[in-house]
C-alpha cells in the first residue's frame, strides 16, 4: 500500500457491497447502505434516488459477477459471525477493516465491542466520510501498517484500546491476505493468535496460490488494475497446505470453501453460476482450548 493514500480496493469492494441492492431480491444477501459513499458521494446519492432505474446495470456481465461475488463473500463471514455471537461471543476485531461497516449495519453486534484496525490513511478517510454522512460508528479505532509496524506489538495496543485478551474474540480478515507479504502473513497470524483466547475464531478470505502464480486472462486484467492503484496481489495458499500452516500457528481449520461453492449454498442456481471462483476462498479457524495462547 502507498503510505499516504487511502486504499482504493477498499472503496471498490464497499461500493460493490451496496450495489447488491440492485440485484433481484433472491440474490440480495447483504444490506450495506454505507458502501457506495466510500467510492463517491455523488454515486451514493444517485444509488439512493434512482435505485429502480439503475437495476439493469447490476446485470451487466462482469459487473454482475463482481457484485454477486461480494454478496457471497460478505455473507459467509456475516453468517459465521452471527453464529459465534449467538453462542455468546462479545468481541470482534476487523483486521484491515477498510470501509467494512459491520459495526453499523449488523444489529447483532449491538452487544459487542468492535475494534477496527487499518492503515492510517484508509481509516482517517473512513472516519471523515462517516462523520459527513452523520453515521456514528460505535467501533474502537486503531491504526496500523501491517508491513511497517511490528505485528507482535498489536495485541498490546488492542488491549490498551479496550480488547480483553482473556475473553474470546472473533477476528475478521476479509479481502486482506492477498495484499500482504509472506512475512506479514506469518506475523499477523501469530499476533491474531495472541489476542485469541480459547473460544475465539478467525474468519478470513484468501486466494488459492494458483490465482497468483497462474492467473487466467480475466484475473490477469484484475491483477493489473490492483497493481496500478498501488495494491498488488502478493500472497496465496494452496488449500492443501492451509490446515498445517494454521496448526503451526495454533489455529485449527474448521471450514475452507471456494466462493464458487458458497455461492451455490446461498444464491439461486442461475445466479450462483456467475460466481465461478474456485481460487477465491473463505476459511474459518478456531483457537482451540487445548493449545496455550502464544505470546
Ligand atoms: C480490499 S480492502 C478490504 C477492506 C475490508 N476488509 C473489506 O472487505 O471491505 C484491503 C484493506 O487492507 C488494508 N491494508 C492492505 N495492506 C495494508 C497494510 N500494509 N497495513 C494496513 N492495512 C493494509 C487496506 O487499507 C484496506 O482497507
Amino acid at each position: 500500500m502507498r503510505d499516504d493514500s487511502p486504499s482504493r480496493t477498499a472503496a471498490f469492494v464497499a461500493a460493490a457491497r451496496q450495489l447488491g441492492a440492485l440485484l433481484p431480491p433472491s440474490a440480495q444477501l447483504v444490506e450495506d447502505p454505507y458502501g457506495a459513499a466510500f467510492a463517491s458521494p455523488v454515486f451514493s446519492r444517485l444509488l439512493e434516488r434512482r435505485q429502480d432505474s439503475l437495476r439493469p446495470f447490476a446485470l451487466i456481465p462482469g459487473l454482475s459477477t463482481w457484485i454477486l461475488y461480494m454478496q457471497v463473500r460478505t455473507r459467509v463471514i456475516d453468517d459465521a459471525l452471527r453464529a459465534w455471537i449467538e453462542g455468546g461471543g462479545r468481541q470482534v476485531v476487523l483486521l484491515g477493516a477498510g470501509y467494512d461497516c459491520r459495526a453499523l449495519r449488523m444489529p447483532e453486534l449491538a452487544s459487542a465491542e468492535v475494534f477496527e484496525v487499518d492503515h492510517p490513511a484508509t481509516q482517517a478517510r473512513k472516519k471523515s466520510i462517516l462523520t459527513r454522512m452523520g453515521a456514528r460508528s460505535p467501533s474502537h479505532y486503531v491504526t496500523w501498517d501491517f508491513e511497517q509496524r511490528p505485528m507482535e506489538d498489536l495485541p498490546d495496543v488492542l488491549a490498551e484500546a479496550g480488547l480483553d485478551v482473556k475473553r474470546p474474540t472473533f477476528t475478521i480478515w476479509e479481502g486482506v491476505t492477498m495484499y500482504l507479504t509472506d512475512a506479514a502473513i506469518d506475523a499477523s497470524l501469530r499476533a491474531i493468535r495472541a489476542w485469541s483466547a480459547p473460544g475465539s475464531q478467525l474468519a478470513m478470505t484468501y486466494f488459492a496460490k494458483s490465482r497468483i502464480t497462474r492467473p487466467s486472462f480475466v484475473t490477469r486484467a484484475m491483477k493489473a488494475v490492483v497493481g496500478a492503484v498501488g495494491e498488488p496481489w502478493k500472497f496465496g495458499w494452496t488449500p492443501d497446505e492451509l490446515p498445517a500452516y494454521l496448526e503451526e500457528r495454533e489455529f485449527r481449520l474448521v471450514r475452507d470453501i471456494a466462493m464458487a461453492d458458497a455461492a451455490y449454498e446461498l444464491l439461486p442456481t442461475e445466479m450462483a453460476r456467475h460466481v465461478a471462483s474456485p481460487d477465491r476462498r473463505f476459511a474459518l479457524a478456531a483457537a482451540p482450548e487445548s493449545i496455550a495462547v502464544v505470546s
